[in-house]
């Protein structure tokens, strides 16, 4: 791998602990004004400081990230699709390899559809994409998409789309927390990260599902709803950064979200 793709993975992956907590903005691609995501800078500007890594649009990047802040790039480049749409997974590539480097990103990320009709089209969209990151050194992030259908979460599944994605190139690749996710890990030989997914009912939920990634071989998560839906969202993302980088257990993670959660209470009272 060249100098200069390893020092992108780097500022994503921290060498210091090999994990990452990217934080997940894009969802407005797809889904439009997202709750708690409505103006995206008032949501995002108070969570960078507690970041790895931001996954975000060229749009949002641009209307609401400060420059200034030096946090690694996800860009997010696929998309063409609406939750109202006829179909998700119909993605093409929205945004060039020139536009990334122009924002400086660290990395670029699409979604693959493994299963549905666009099966070949989203396969075709990765993997010209490695092609261009390889020629830029640029690494290249495949989300494992599952769309409106949930319940495709399962690990048999979840191995499949992920060794594609990782034998057509992907540098990291973006799937979902399952049973038997260490099935998932082990035949994929590229680092892997979680999304969230939708809200969970608890904090301790999140926290367990994390500990559990972590535990059998997830390098990461890359979080959105669970952190930014949550009325304390600070809290949350340094509990969860807690337990990706300090390996504590999910009790230990909640202790952190407990007494962040005071600090901040407190602070507002003054
Ligand atoms: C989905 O494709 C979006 O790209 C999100 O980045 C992803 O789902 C992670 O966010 P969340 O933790 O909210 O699921």
């Amino acid at each position: 791998m060249d100098w200069g793709m390893k020092n992108r993975l780097s500022r994503i992956i921290k060498p210091r602990t090999g994990h990452t907590v990217m934080l997940a903005v894009d969802h407005g691609y797809f889904l439009g004004p997202t709750r708690k995501l409505e103006d995206p800078r008032v949501t995002i500007t108070p969570l960078i400081p507690h970041a790895d890594a931001l996954m975000v649009t060229r749009g949002v990047l641009r209307s609401s990230v400060n420059p200034g802040s030096n946090i690694p790039v996800v860009l997010r480049v696929s998309g063409g699709t609406s939750i109202i749409g006829e179909n998700l997974a119909n993605e093409g590539i929205t945004t060039s390899m020139e536009e990334a480097m122009r924002l400086n990103v660290s990395a670029v990320a699409l979604s693959i559809f493994v299963g549905t009709p666009y099966e070949k089209q989203t396969l075709m969209n990765l993997s010209e994409l490695v092609n261009q990151g390889e020629e830029h050194g640029i690494p290249v992030l495949a989300v494992t998409a599952v769309g409106k259908e949930l319940g495709k979460r399962d690990a048999r599944y979840l191995s499949l789309c992920c060794r594609i994605a990782s034998e057509l190139g992907a540098h990291i690749v973006k799937t979902y927390y399952c049973d038997g996710f260490e099935k998932v890990v082990d035949s994929c030989p590229s680092p892997i990260v979680i999304a969230g997914g939708p809200k969970l009912e608890t904090e301790m939920d999140a926290f367990k599902m994390t500990y559990d990634a972590i535990e059998t071989g997830a390098v990461g998560v890359d979080m959105g709803r669970n952190i930014w839906q949550n009325p304390n969202p600070i809290a949350m993302i340094k509990a969860v950064r807690s337990i990706v980088h300090k390996k504590h257990t999910p009790k230990e993670g909640f202790d952190v979200f407990e007494r962040e959660k005071a600090k901040r209470k407190k602070k507002k009272k003054k």
